[in-house]
């Protein structure tokens, strides 16, 4: 069975929120997927899977996050399973509700994030990191709720999370590398300095000022790019298929990483 998430705008009962009938794309989609023989060339990979923001708590009521539904994600984990990978999804707080048959692990933290993913990262054969995590947290979260100090202007002290990218690239043993850019501008600059900062194999870089391609959405449209540079620009279609084609190009790396080893 094949289910859909609700989308948000204006309901039968007058309210706005989540709960209308998906629009006409997102159906056509899911119809076409699974009428179509998707291959099982995952089968030896086991893939960890990031998504969504992370919550770094002010105090017991109030937290930093972003907007980061965790949408891109969640279509990476589902592409990875249809194509028979062993998946694993490492989950910041989202609404969505997590993907049956998944090995899914709901965190809060950048740092619960850190630990999560550095658990499962040496059985990983990919990984990919679409989660948006906090680059920072407040120093010192308050044990008790903070008071409303009149009118006065009030400052947090933030220190950064650890970079979970970086630290596994200390620890990498062969694990194709996939992060992930969201940029307001200098696209292509932006995501070419992550990529080498993080030794990464690979970046999806989108602009989420463009129409379809912001947060939340469910559409996307990405550059992906390797240490070499552009290595295909993914027009906007819905996050299911753009799943399915950043499968597709690691999956081509990854057969060349191999022949090449062979070659050797
Ligand atoms: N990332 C990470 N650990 C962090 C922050 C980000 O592993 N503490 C990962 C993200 O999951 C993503 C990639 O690094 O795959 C790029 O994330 P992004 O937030 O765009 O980059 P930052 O290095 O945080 O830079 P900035 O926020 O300044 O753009």
């Amino acid at each position: 069975v094949e289910s859909l998430d609700p989308e948000f705008g204006s309901r039968a009962s007058g309210h706005i929120g989540w709960g209308r009938f998906p629009s006409e794309e997102p159906i056509m989609s899911a119809i076409i997927s699974l009428l179509t023989i998707i291959p099982s060339d995952y089968r030896n990979e086991v893939v960890l899977i990031t998504a969504g923001p992370t919550h770094e708590a002010i105090d017991p009521v109030r937290y930093i996050a972003n907007r980061s539904s965790g949408k891109m994600g969640y279509a990476l984990a589902q592409a990875a399973q249809k194509r028979k990978a062993k998946v694993v999804l490492v989950i910041g707080p989202t609404s969505l509700t997590p993907p049956p048959g998944i090995h899914t692990i709901p965190v809060t933290t950048a740092e619960e994030m850190r630990d999560a993913v550095h658990k499962h990262f040496e059985r990983a054969t990919v990984v990919i990191m679409p989660a948006a995590v906090a680059d920072y947290r407040p120093d010192q979260p308050a044990e008790t709720k903070l008071k409303k100090q009149g009118q006065e202007p009030m400052s947090l002290k933030l220190s950064s999370t650890p970079d979970i990218l970086t630290s596994l690239a200390l620890q990498k043993s062969g694990q194709f590398m996939v992060g992930f850019a969201a940029e307001t501008d200098n696209l292509i600059e932006e995501a070419t300095r992550k990529l080498k900062a993080k030794g990464l194999d690979m970046i999806v870089a989108n602009d989420v000022t463009k129409p379809g391609a912001g947060f939340g959405s469910d559409t996307n449209a990405a550059v992906v790019l390797d240490t070499h540079g552009i290595v295909e620009d993914i027009p906007l279609m819905p996050k299911r298929d753009m799943a399915m084609k950043i499968l597709d190009i690691i999956r081509l790396r990854l057969d060349h990483q191999k022949q090449t080893l062979h070659t050797v």
